[in-house]
């Protein structure tokens, strides 16, 4: 199989950006395909440390990367990412990043309403405040931006003042000041010059160099339950974040996405609001912060930590059509003398009864009262840290990763056993399989 998908199988932050750097040697061009910079992807390679949250992670290999239609694209933050990699050793040109020209662009009045909604809510989502939401509302309202407009200043006039009226009753009943149009329009043709170039009809391109035998690996921001139709509504991102979407969100067509590779964190985590069913909010669940590192990339919040949730992940499994997993930060649950893993979940019912459930139902209500189904599985205290070889791993912690493979309903590919790029044991190859 020639294309590889990687994507977040639980709710983020599992490990995308450190299993996208490990593979993107093996292929031709890396492709973001979702999302925009509410992603948070952490590479280390020696005593380097790169954070990427638009560009995509092949960047730090040198491979081309095109971030696709598909994401929403503040040009601002884009050209400060450049300029940060950039002081690390990392030139960005136009022979090494594409720009979708069909893709809409994140404004400062998206972010101003994302963070305004947000301050006045009583149910806060916990979003990254980064204008996402309001951004991809627009372009299914038909009324955005995009890359290619920055080429016509009439259209891009135009197409400011239809925007403007739209967000102008939005923004008074938030107490927001009028928007500035003028100073937009100014704005954005300052920063035109210094986008364009970058932009070109990847769908093009990314067509061509498939024909020509080339190598695709997409890279996907969230996670499958943060995903706008599957994930926990409305406690979820506002794109598509399933494998699913690496079509659409490329241009590349319905075989596009290739072998899909879901990063599935050894236990499970949460950032923002919303049910979170394998929550601990004990000591184990700080152990597994501290020693985890569990603080958000983008936000720097705490993320809530908890079991693995297996009825979780093989939910996503299926919505992913995942092939095989990369099952990351193992190593944090060293020293753990019992673990325990949710096969599925269990609701008392108006009557009194119990209601098993073997996936994540639909409603909110449920999916907040329903309590996990427990299997206790010793642990290990010997280090997997760093571990480079399957045979390196103590006994009970190849029984969990085995146990994982049958609860899930997919095969181990890799694991992750530290930070480091190079501490990654390979199983299978995704790009062979
Ligand atoms: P992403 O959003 O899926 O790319 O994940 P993040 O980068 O937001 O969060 C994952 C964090 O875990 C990062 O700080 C990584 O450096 C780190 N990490 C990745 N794999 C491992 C691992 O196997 N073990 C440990 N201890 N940390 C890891
Ligand atoms: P990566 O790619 C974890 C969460 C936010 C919030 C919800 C909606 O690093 O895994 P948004 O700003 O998208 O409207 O916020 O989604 N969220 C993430 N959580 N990892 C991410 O990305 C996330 N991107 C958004 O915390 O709960
Ligand atoms: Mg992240």
């Amino acid at each position: 199989m020639a294309n590889v998908t990687v994507i977040g199988a639980q709710w983020g932050d599992e490990g995308k950006g450190k299993l996208v750097d490990w593979l993107s040697n093996r292929a031709d061009v890396v492709v973001r395909f979702q999302g925009g910079h509410n992603a948070g992807h952490t590479l280390v390679v020696g005593d380097q440390v790169y954070k990427l949250s638009l560009l995509p992670s092949g960047v730090v290999q040198g491979k081309l990367s095109v971030i696709g239609n598909g994401v929403v694209v503040d040009p601002w933050h884009l050209l400060e990412e450049i300029a940060k990699i950039g002081a690390q050793g990392i030139t960005i040109t136009p022979d090494l990043l594409v720009l979708a020209d069909n893709a809409c662009l994140i404004l400062p009045l998206h972010r101003d309403l994302d963070q305004a909604r947000e301050a006045a809510a009583t149910n806060k989502i916990g979003t990254t405040g980064r204008g996402i939401g309001p951004a991809y509302e627009d372009k299914v309202g038909r009324r955005a931006i995009r890359v290619a407009d920055l080429a016509d200043r009439e259209a891009l006039e135009a197409k400011i003042d239809r925007l403007l009226a739209h967000h102008a009753p939005l923004r008074r009943g938030l107490g927001l000041p009028e928007a500035d149009g003028a100073a937009l329009l100014a704005e954005l043709e300052r920063m035109a010059p210094l986008i364009l170039p970058f932009a070109k009809p990847a769908w093009l391109l990314l067509g061509e160099l498939v024909k020509s035998g080339k190598r695709v690996l997409f890279e996907g921001a969230q996670g499958a339950l943060l995903d706008v139709d599957h994930g926990t509504y409305p406690y979820v991102t506002s794109s598509n974040t399933v494998a699913g979407q690496a079509a659409a969100g490329s241009g590349l067509g319905p075989k596009g996405p290739g072998y899909v590779l879901g990063i599935v964190k050894a236990y499970t985590t949460r950032v923002g609001e919303g049910p979170f069913p394998t929550e601990l909010t004990d000591e184990v669940g700080q152990h597994l912060g501290t020693i985890g590192k569990e603080f958000g990339t983008v936000t720097g919040r705490s993320r809530r930590c908890g079991w693995f949730d297996a009825a979780l992940v093989r939910q996503s499994v299926a919505l992913n059509g995942i092939s095989g997993i990369a099952l990351t930060k193992l190593d944090v649950l060293d020293g753990l003398a019992t673990l325990q893993i949710c096969t599925g979940y269990r609701l008392k019912t108006a009557e009194g009864g119990d209601q098993d459930f073997s996936y994540l139902p639909a409603g909110l209500k449920a999916q907040s009262q329903l309590s996990p189904v427990y299997e206790e599985m010793e642990g290990w205290s010997e280090t997997t840290q760093g571990a480079r070889s399957w045979r390196d791993l103590p006994a009970n912690a190849v029984k969990y990763v085995r146990r994982i493979e049958e609860l899930i309903g997919a095969p181990v590919a890799l694991l992750s056993t530290s930070p480091q790029r190079d501490d990654t044991i390979l199983m299978r190859d995704p790009f062979q399989d």
